[in-house]
């Protein structure tokens, strides 16, 4: 990484003074208008941080929504039954959160009363919250001062820094330049300009805040390795009968996705021909080429046929459910 000096880098108390000054100044006049921005209730803020790992923001926008309108509540969420909360969370993928968001909603109603424990350290006990998640919530919600760092918060550092730096030393120095008076919104406004200015690949540095106590500047920004996408593709039969649509359960004991309903498969080399339907689909590192063919299933397959009224009920997985969407079946 090319560097260059600054005044008052942040390796400095001025530096760090500096850095939260123009930081939560610019936060304060760009930051983008959120829903789980509109209070500091732990259970919306909770639910936003669960559903931003692994997903982007405007996929969260709007299941964020309809989830809070389906279970606006810990208490609701916890007397749900996990197919419902499957069913909702049903497109943003990575369903091991919803299971742990709803076993933690039913410790923090059975243990908890109801209420959310306030401090990092014992928001990192509840299923599925580890350091990331209950400095978030705590200093968002709580105003505890714990920093926080995900992939963002560590390349606006590095980029401060002009060095790369191990995860241990990411969250050291996120603490050491924390604001002590307003750490959620600090928290918020790293990763936010992380987002939205110090962009991996080609960072705004003409409108970063923080551009004057910065030593790298943008470089570093073509350092990244490059993309490991792989390309597959991937066949499922559509079958209406009676209004019915034809699907499969995934068995119950697989690790991705159990339990979880989709159109029967066919293996990819022989959809094409028959397809009806192509359309794209992207998952961690695969970028996917679906075809789906209209016609039975292959044979022996076991499944249910479910009316389309039926359908948004059950826990479908992401791609299943485009297809229906696609298909205008719901
Ligand atoms: N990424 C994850 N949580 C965030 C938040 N609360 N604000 C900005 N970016 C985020």
């Amino acid at each position: 990484m090319k560097t260059s000096s600054v005044a008052r880098p942040i390796d400095t108390y001025h530096g760090r003074q500096l850095f939260r000054r123009h930081l939560l100044r610019w936060y304060d006049c760009h930051k983008r208008d959120l829903s789980w921005r509109l209070n500091r209730d732990p259970y919306r803020v909770w639910l936003s941080e669960i559903m931003l790992q692994q997903t982007r923001v405007t996929a969260v926008l709007e299941h964020y929504e309809r989830f809070l309108k389906r279970f606006p509540t810990v208490k609701t969420l916890s007397a749900a039954r996990l197919s419902s909360v499957l069913a909702v969370w049903s497109g943003l993928g990575y369903y091991r959160r919803a299971r742990m968001m709803h076993l933690a909603a039913k410790t923090v109603v059975n243990e908890f009363n109801g209420k959310f424990p306030e401090t990092a350290e014992q928001l990192r006990k509840l299923p599925g919250i580890g350091r990331y998640t209950a400095a978030a919530v705590a200093s968002i919600a709580f105003n505890e001062p714990v920093a926080v760092v995900d992939g963002n918060v560590r390349r606006v550092l590095q980029r401060m820094l002009g060095r790369n730096l191990i995860e241990a030393e990411s969250w050291a120095i996120a603490d050491s330049i924390l604001s002590g008076r307003r750490p959620g919104d600090f928290n918020q406004a790293i990763m936010e300009l992380g987002a939205t200015v110090c962009l991996p690949r080609a960072p705004k540095c003409l409108t970063c805040p923080l551009l004057g106590l910065c030593k790298t500047r943008g470089e570093g920004a073509n350092e990244l390795k490059p993309s490991l996408q792989q390309k597959r593709q991937i066949g499922y039969t559509l079958d209406q009968r009676d209004g019915g649509v034809f699907l499969v359960q995934r068995a119950p004991d697989i690790q991705l996705m159990p339990g979880m309903w989709e159109l029967p498969e066919i293996s990819g080399s022989n959809v094409e021909p028959d397809a009806c339907m192509r359309i794209r689909h992207s998952i961690t590192v695969t970028d996917y080429t679906v075809f789906v063919a209209q016609g039975p299933p292959p044979a022996g397959i076991e499944g249910r046929w479910v009316l389309p009224s039926r359908i948004p009920k059950l826990p479908l997985t992401g791609l299943t459910r485009k297809i229906l969407r696609e298909a205008k079946i719901i």
